[in-house]
């Protein structure tokens, strides 16, 4: 277990994690007048598949909207693609490569599956239009219902369709936010196997918000967990003992 709040000890994780594609720093941000994160630092590597753990209400959905942009920063800093994101609206992170899949999904329930698709194509070109084949074998329920309307498919189904959306992007980093929330699990099981994929690839780094602890030590790699808006502890995937998830994580 690698020990929080110590500088040196990030030069370490920077080490043995390969190159950061963000870093945030020493961040503190919430809504008005209320703080909810406080000095929180994290960093995601590239091709790496990070876990964001924690119970409900400790700000995981909203450290993932401040380094989106849609939350602005009181202090601290967001690193993305060697960038400073300071000033930066969310849909310039959108186009430097933030694809987000919000918690909840994210689907036109009106327009079709196909008509879902092809808004995220819209704003792709080319580079989506490859992604396209990827999409159907990762979901292959989404071929066989393009004419149905969003609105009708199964929870699971809507989540496939929110992630196919965002892969269709062509991200270099995909934000999920607690994409097993609700759903049978043969649906997870193929979340899962996506996520496996995407990482074979070695061409996009995830963010992985998840209170269902199977599933995420089964996809990252590398995991903090949250307590009211700070990051208590953080280290490889394997070290997320039982005694840390009984201390943090269940309810
Ligand atoms: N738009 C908002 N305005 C004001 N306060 C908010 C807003 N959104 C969230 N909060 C507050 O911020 C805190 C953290 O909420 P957040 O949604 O980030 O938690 P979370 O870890 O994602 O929880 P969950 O697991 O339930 O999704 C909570 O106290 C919540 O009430
Ligand atoms: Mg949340």
């Amino acid at each position: 277990m690698i020990e929080i709040n110590k500088s040196s000890c990030q030069a370490e994780n920077s080490n043995s994690r390969g190159n950061p594609l963000l870093s945030v720093e020493n961040l503190h941000a919430g809504y008005d007048q209320s703080i909810i994160l406080k000095d929180v630092s994290i960093q995601v590597s590239e091709n790496e598949v990070v876990a964001l753990l924690g119970r409900n209400g400790v700000g995981k959905t909203t450290l993932l909207n401040t380094i989106l942009g849609h939350v602005s920063l009181a202090q601290g800093s967001i690193s993305y693609v060697g960038n400073s994101m300071a000033g930066f609206p969310p849909d310039a992170r959108a186009r430097m490569g933030m694809g987000y899949v919000p918690q909840g999904r994210d689907i036109f329930p009106t327009l079709s599956v196909w008509e879902n698709l092809q808004v995220s194509l819209s704003l792709s070109g080319s580079a989506g239009e490859e992604r396209l084949d990827q999409v159907f074998s990762l979901f292959p329920v989404l071929k066989e219902m393009l004419k149905r309307k969003g609105g009708v498919l199964s929870g699971g189904q809507q989540q496939q369709l929110a992630i196919g959306r965002a892969l269709l992007t062509n991200p270099n980093l995909l934000i999920l936010d607690e994409p097993t929330e609700g759903i049978q699990p043969s649906i997870i099981d193929q979340i899962e196997d996506a996520i496996h994929s995407i990482k074979a690839e070695k061409k996009m780094s995830i963010i992985l918000v998840e209170q269902y602890i199977d599933f995420a030590r089964g996809a990252s790699d590398y995991f903090y967990i949250l307590e009211r808006g700070s990051v208590v502890k953080e280290g490889p995937t394997t070290q997320l003992s039982d005694s840390l998830i009984e201390k943090y994580l269940t309810v």
